[in-house]
């Protein structure tokens, strides 16, 4: 006989140190204040889903997360150092990964050659997308593990434009985890993507979170596949946090109902 061990409840906050820590964060820009004192501890391991209305401020805390937005005020720690100032690739250094909301490979090269790219750039060295893969690459090892997490191994030799939506989303994933970052913001990585290859897509990030033990920050309208993911979600509204704590507690929030008109929650 088996024994299967309860799952443990999620916590409503995170104990120990935080992998990620955002304190106070506040975006203004041309005098529109985007993301309004933001506030929020991540777990290492843990799984925060964003939600929120469109125009809420979501993929702007991702971009000041990654530093592509000026930071006005607040502060943001990644593993006990301070990244407010650091610019974009000193945060991927530190292992502070990220997706877009829309598509963004290499259409004109192959599948293997996208993420073999991103490990390159990762592992050091120069990018000459032009120069002969050779099995013994290490980087051509990392891309290929890559792919295999992602179940994409068939296709390295694909043009990365001849692929589905969900399997480019699925390319992008893997570029990303050949970059190796212990904390990942996916944004909106089900875009785009046909009902049909939402499940699998699912799968892909729920082995990315359990299996590799990645900490992940995800935006994502598909209530159904982030309720299901979610560690703990944070609600956006109007760039502040509404709402921050269990699925369960969340959903059932008249708050954050009220935040949505009854429109997906
Ligand atoms: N670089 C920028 N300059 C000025 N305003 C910006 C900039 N980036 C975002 N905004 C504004 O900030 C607000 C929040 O936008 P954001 O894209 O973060 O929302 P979102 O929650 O990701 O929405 P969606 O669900 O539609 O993707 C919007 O009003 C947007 O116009
Ligand atoms: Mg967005």
């Amino acid at each position: 006989m088996t024994t299967s061990l309860p799952a443990p409840a999620p916590a409503a906050r995170p104990a120990g140190e935080p992998v990620l820590r955002v304190a106070g964060l506040t975006c203004a820009i041309g005098g529109a204040v985007i993301v309004s004192d933001v506030s929020l501890d991540v777990a290492p391991g843990e799984f925060v889903a964003v939600i929120g209305p469109n125009g809420a401020g979501k993929t702007s805390l991702f971009n000041l997360l990654s530093g592509l937005l000026p930071v006005t005020a607040g502060t943001i720690t990644l593993d006990g150092t301070d990244i407010t100032r650091a610019g974009p690739a000193a945060r991927a250094r530190l292992g502070l990964g990220r997706t877009f909301q829309s598509s963004s490979v290499f259409a004109g090269l192959g599948v293997r050659e996208n993420v073999r790219l991103a490990a390159q750039a990762r592992l050091g060295g120069s990018l000459r997308p032009w120069q002969r893969v050779r099995p013994s690459d290490r980087a051509f090892e990392v891309a290929e593990r890559a792919l295999g997490r992602v179940g994409l191994a068939a296709r390295g030799d694909a043009l990365a434009g001849s692929l589905s939506h969900g399997d480019k989303r699925k390319l992008e994933l893997a570029i990303l985890l050949a970059t190796d970052p212990a904390v990942v913001l996916l944004d909106e990585p089900m875009a785009g993507v046909s009902t049909g290859e939402v499940a699998g897509l699912t799968q892909v990030i729920a082995d990315v979170h359990r299996e590799e033990g990645r900490t992940v920050l995800m935006v994502e309208h598909h209530m159904d596949v982030l309720l299901g993911l979610a560690d703990r979600v944070a609600v956006m509204h109007h760039g502040a946090l509404l709402a921050l704590d269990t699925p369960a507690r969340v959903t059932a929030d008249p708050v954050v109902q009220e935040a949505y008109l009854g429109d997906q929650l």
